[in-house]
């Protein structure tokens, strides 16, 4: 069935044939490939052509990462407004059978144009920050854990139909605030929603979708109603309610009948559908669901990668409201667009080994199953929260779970929607680890709101060895706790180590090409807060510890013509990697190395033996300190110099070399200069998200990235001490005053990011590409 003209001018183009191509015309979204997984049924449009027309759609077709999120960043070019339009044509004994309802769902919030729609948001926004949210938590969990409690000792279940249908249900009534009865009801009247909206109902069904879809808007009516006379209590609606006494132009009566209708849908079936994907994916990979049994602390980023890999929400919907072009391909005015977010999530361009599930995959967070922007998913928060508590109780309770073999998975045709109908799981009910011990029913951890942070994502090791490097330095190896191979690392990477209550960096100084273990030496600080006083009073072979990374913010340059590596006492750690790398790859390097006394110098014996004659030792019991201002007197043109020592060290060096071209220099810092903010001293600023249409007041005594988190935009964000560079967002406007240490000179002149953990506004505002 073709339900859109081709939209390219046949007669202009080259041989007057038509240019969708064979694939293009193929693609059926309704069809078994796509409903089964939509980013492998579009592999080809991300590889070959990833913006393409779609005749029997009638819609343009969007699957790249880039892509996808510049069409939700441009919510004027790219209207929203088809968001809810049914996807396929009604018929008119369809459209009779809803006007004898008086359906009339018109704009909510999710298909509302600018200027309406960003002013409507903001009034609406209160009940969805974390502060808000926490108060739903315990409901969540006393639900989850009463639908478990029914099903615990069955040893076989349909999650679906037992739990990951109505507990959403019921959160999603309660967080709206409307009762719970009618909830079997409701639960027919939503999937005719979704089936009237993105689905390709006969002409049939249509009529007996189109009944429930009435009777669903009829009820939402009827519930309305019954708030407004009293508008008092808890809940998204009655706080709408309470704000169209404030603002009756912004919150109109259409909007707050097709949002009592529109807003079940949004947050419980995105929801119910997200939890049976994230189960149905763990448990299809077995060893990640034990890891996160063994290890609760990954759920909030298990989470997010389940959203990313086989999140609820596959493609939206945009309209073309100018000429424009998407991705290089010109697409006119009027153009309808299905954005595949479900593909971008896959985009290997983005997202490496983008098939995979890894839970400690460090970008997870990137992925648009919430869309972007200023119509990001409000309910994104509520909808993380539920997962982890889904995820934290079927862990805790049921380990042993698994998916009934060879069932078969369907899902309800349509482009959008997207969970299987059923997934039934078994168990031995005698290995339920609570038989033997009760008080695991009740044992919890406490709920993330929010993105997840990154400390979340460790991974056990076991120390092999601890040896003694130099005066006060040991070196530790450490191996996976589970026998497995670490993850790759480049020269100058680091990895986080939690030692007791603190987190410390340390860079790694093995081989990058030993994955059976890591290295890392470490010097015992007096000063020490804990940190290198717990590797030396406390760490033996067969100790764990948990360990986070690795990462590298201090990457080598491989176009340098020639590398100056300068090391300062410790700071050898991340140098000696790197001059092992450039002399196993030929290059041109001299290696420097300043220490007290040599007993105190570690790995000095392996630079020796690896190093020879590019190695100079400066020692200043021995009196041959290191001469900076002759050693950088004539800089030269394609030499690097990559540094890392203590700050005096570091200091010196950026003075010596002052003359030498912008970001020669390369620095790894040991500590921060981060204080606390003294609100006597700062001052409070606005902060303009572009992006999401947003103006966060940033206080005196707060970083920017805890106001965004306040007002629910997801940074990600690490070491939180402007250290190591995850927290970066791009400055469109406004001076930043720059705190951070990673950052170049050049970088900082060029203003145009900043590290939103540190760094601020020199002025009264800063706009900010978020
Ligand atoms: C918007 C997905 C849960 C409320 C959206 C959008 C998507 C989405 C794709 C459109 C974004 C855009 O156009 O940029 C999801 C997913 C969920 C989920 C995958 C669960 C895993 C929820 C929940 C609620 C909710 C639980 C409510 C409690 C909303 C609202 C909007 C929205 C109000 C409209 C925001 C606007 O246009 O300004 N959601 N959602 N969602 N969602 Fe969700």
């Amino acid at each position: 069935m073709s339900t859109g003209a081709c939209p390219i001018d046949h007669g202009a183009s080259a041989a007057g044939r038509c240019p969708v191509s064979p694939r293009a015309s193929a693609f059926d979204p309704f069809g078994a490939e796509y409903q089964a997984d939509p980013p492998a049924a579009v592999r080809w449009s991300r590889d070959e052509e990833p913006v393409f027309f779609s005749p029997s759609l009638g819609y343009w077709v969007v699957t790249r990462y880039d892509d996808v999120k510049a069409v939700f960043r441009d919510n004027i070019t790219f209207s929203p407004s088809i968001a809810l339009e049914k996807i396929t044509p009604v018929s008119a004994e369809a459209t009779a059978t809803l006007a004898k309802y008086g359906y009339a769902m018109n704009r909510t919030l999710v298909n509302e144009d600018e200027p309406e729609h960003m002013p409507r948001r903001r009034v609406l926004m209160d009940p969805f920050t974390p502060e808000q949210l926490v108060h739903h938590e315990p409901m969540v969990r006393r639900l989850t854990r009463e639908y478990v409690d029914r099903f615990i000792d069955a040893g076989k279940a349909d999650l679906v139909d037992e739990m990951l249908w109505e507990v959403p249900l019921t959160v999603a009534l309660h967080f709206l605030g409307v009762p719970e009865e009618d909830m079997a009801t409701l639960r027919k009247y939503s999937i005719a929603h979704t089936v009237n909206t993105w689905g390709r109902p006969s002409p049939e069904e249509q009529v007996a979708v189109a009944e429930n879809v009435g009777k669903f808007w009829q009820y939402a009516g009827t519930v309305l109603d019954k708030l407004r006379k009293d508008p008092s209590g808890h809940g998204w609606i009655p706080y709408s309610i309470r704000a169209q006494r404030e603002h009756p132009d912004v919150i109109t009566d259409s909007y707050l009948h097709s949002i009592m209708m529109a807003g079940i849908v949004a947050a419980h079936e995105t929801t119910a559908n997200a939890a049976a994907n994230a189960i149905k994916l763990l448990l299809e990979n077995r060893e990640v669901w034990e890891e996160i049994c063994a290890d609760p602390s990954l759920i909030p980023n298990a989470v997010e990668e389940c959203l990313r890999h086989s999140g609820s929400v596959a493609a939206w919907r945009r309209l073309v409201t100018r000429d424009t072009v998407i991705g290089g391909v010109p697409v006119p005015r009027g153009a309808k667009l299905l954005i595949v977010n479900s593909s971008a999530n896959r985009d290997e361009r983005h997202f490496d080994n983008a098939d995979e599930v890894d839970v400690r995959r460090d970008n997870a967070t990137d992925h648009l199953t919430f869309g972007y922007g200023s119509h990001q998913c409000m309910g994104k928060n509520l909808a993380r929260m539920e997962l982890q508590v889904f995820l934290e109780e079927l862990t805790r309770r049921l380990p042993h779970l698994d998916l009934v073999p060879d069932q078969e998975f369907t899902y309800v045709p349509n482009t959008s929607f997207r969970g299987p109908e059923h997934l039934w799981v078994q168990w031995d009910p005698a290995a339920n680890p609570e038989r033997a011990d009760p008080s695991i029913r009740e044992a919890q951890r406490p709920v993330r709101i929010g993105e997840p942070s990154k400390r979340g994502a460790g991974r056990n090791v076991t120390v092999v060895s601890v040896e003694r490097a130099a005066d006060e330095v040991v070196e530790v190896t450490l191996a996976a706790a589970n026998g497995k191979p670490l993850p790759k690392w480049t020269p100058g990477a680091h990895v986080d180590v939690e030692l007791g209550d603190v987190s410390r960096q340390y860079s790694l100084c093995g081989d990058p090409a030993d994955l059976s273990t890591y290295r890392i030496a470490v010097l015992k600080d007096p000063a020490s807060r804990g940190g290198s006083r717990y590797v030396h009073e406390n760490l033996r072979p067969g100790s764990t510890l948990r360990l986070r990374g690795p990462r590298n913010h201090f990457r080598l340059d491989p176009a340098a013509r020639h590398y100056v590596f300068v090391a300062g006492g410790i700071g050898i750690t991340p140098i000696i990697a790197m001059a092992d790398h450039v002399k196993a790859s030929g290059g041109s390097y001299e290696l420097h190395y300043c220490g007290r006394a040599t007993s105190a110098m570690a790995l000095l014996d392996r630079c020796r033996r690896d190093h020879g004659d590019r190695l100079h030792i400066h020692c200043t019991a021995a009196g041959t300190r290191l001469d900076l201002a002759a050693l950088l007197a004539n800089p030269a043109e394609g030499t690097q110099i990559y540094a890392c020592g203590p700050e005096r060290l570091l200091d010196a060096l950026a003075g010596a070399s002052a003359h030498w071209p912008e970001d020669t220099l390369h620095v790894e810092h040991f500590t921060t200069t981060q204080q606390a903010l003294d609100p006597a001293v700062e001052h409070p600023f606005d902060v303009d998200l572009a992006d999401s249409g947003l103006t966060v007041r940033v206080a005196a005594d707060q970083t920017v990235l805890a106001a965004l988190r306040a007002a629910g935009i997801d940074v990600p964000s690490d070491c939180e001490e402007g250290l190591c560079g995850t927290c970066e967002a791009a400055v469109l406007d406004g001076e930043v005053d720059h705190r951070d240490v990673v950052l170049t000179r050049t970088e900082r002149a060029a203003n145009n990011k900043m590290m939103t953990c540190c760094s601020r506004a020199r002025g009264d505002r800063i706009s900010l590409r978020l």
